[in-house]
């Protein structure tokens, strides 16, 4: 990353928050469920799934938690009763995970219960920071006993994937269920005990975790914007002889449109992560942080220029 990338970085969190909601808008579909619908349906229209993520995490109490699931609910019904291609992405935090994991299980049990009476859809649980992957799996896992609406994420950069895979394709065979997982590289800053640091490692381990769980027959949402892990995976399907239906690729709102549509002109299924509401920040500072020409957007907007 270049000096200057390097230094806005820095001081990113000193940045106004007006400015970052300009230059992260992109990323975000609005700050109302009105918002997401739109976005989605325009989405669908461009032949592109989505997984719509109501932005919020890190609560502070099990009211704010109850809220959100109410909340959650609330939009399955709505993408429902509006009949457009999409699912829900979820993140136990913000239902309490951390805070009071019985009350987070309900709240997840709820969620689950509405989205399989509409339709079913299906609910994807994002994969948080660290302290929490052991918690998510465990739940996952759990949860899949009763719902065959549900989905978890695996990151390629924690050293502990591999073995987590086997954990979940080894208690699928045991209980006969399938295994559904979006594998994405990671988002968050992880120790270097835990977790690759180097871009070429992580690249590496993505592929042969996505070979891991392909072979085992796993439903993958192949989560990328990288040439080199989307070029990989088409090959990897190839060589598995795949149908379509047995995978997606999964791309970030705001993030590389061209080949989103390359993706989807080639005739690969895709879906759209579609984060909405008034919580915006965490994630925006987030997709800043990935974005190569964030300096220049972040000096342009400062300047009255963006
Ligand atoms: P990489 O970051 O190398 O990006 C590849 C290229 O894409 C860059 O060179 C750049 O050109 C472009 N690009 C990437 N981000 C950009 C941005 N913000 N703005 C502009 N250009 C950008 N993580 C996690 O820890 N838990 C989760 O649950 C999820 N969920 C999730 C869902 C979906 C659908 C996606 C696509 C990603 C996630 N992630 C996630 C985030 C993921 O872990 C990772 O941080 C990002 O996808 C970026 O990694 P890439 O593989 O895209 O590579």
């Amino acid at each position: 990353m270049e000096l200057f990338n390097q230094l806005i970085l820095a001081v990113l969190p000193l940045v106004p928050k007006s400015i970052v909601q300009k230059v992260s808008a992109r990323y975000i579909a609005g700050s109302t469920l009105d918002d997401a619908v739109a976005v989605v349906r325009a989405l669908n229209g461009k032949g592109a799934m989505a997984t719509v993520d109501v932005l919020g995490e890190f609560i502070h109490s099990m009211e704010e938690a109850e809220a959100n699931a109410r909340y959650s609910c609330d939009v399955i019904n709505r993408l429902h009763s509006e009949k457009l291609d999409a699912n829900l992405s979820i993140k136990l935090t913000s239902l309490g995970m951390g805070l009071d994991d019985l009350r987070c299980e309900q709240h997840v049990r709820t969620i689950l219960t509405t989205a399989r009476d509409a339709g079913p859809m299906f609910v994807r649980f994002d994969m948080e920071n660290s302290p929490y992957t052991s918690t998510t799996i465990d739940l996952y896992k759990k949860l899949r006993r009763e719902f065959s609406n549900v989905g978890v994420v695996l990151q390629a950069y924690l050293k502990r994937t591999a073995n987590d895979i086997t954990g979940l394709i080894t208690d699928g065979i045991a209980y006969r269920l399938p295994t559904n997982v979006r594998l994405c590289k990671g988002i968050y800053r992880e120790a270097p005990e835990i977790a690759y640091q180097g871009r070429e490692e992580i690249q590496q381990n993505y592929l042969q975790l996505l070979d891991q769980l392909l072979t085992a027959g796993a439903y993958v949402g192949i989560a990328t914007h990288d040439d080199v892990l989307i070029n990989g995976a088409k090959t990897l399907v190839k060589q598995h002889e795949l149908d379509r239906s047995k995978y997606e690729f999964q791309m970030l709102l705001g993030v590389r449109d061209d080949v989103r549509n390359k993706i989807i002109g080639e005739g690969y299924r895709l879906r759209v992560y579609v984060p909405f509401g008034a919580d915006w920040y965490a994630y925006s500072i987030r997709r800043l942080k990935e974005n190569p020409k964030m300096d220049g957007y972040i000096v342009k907007a400062m300047v009255g220029l963006g």
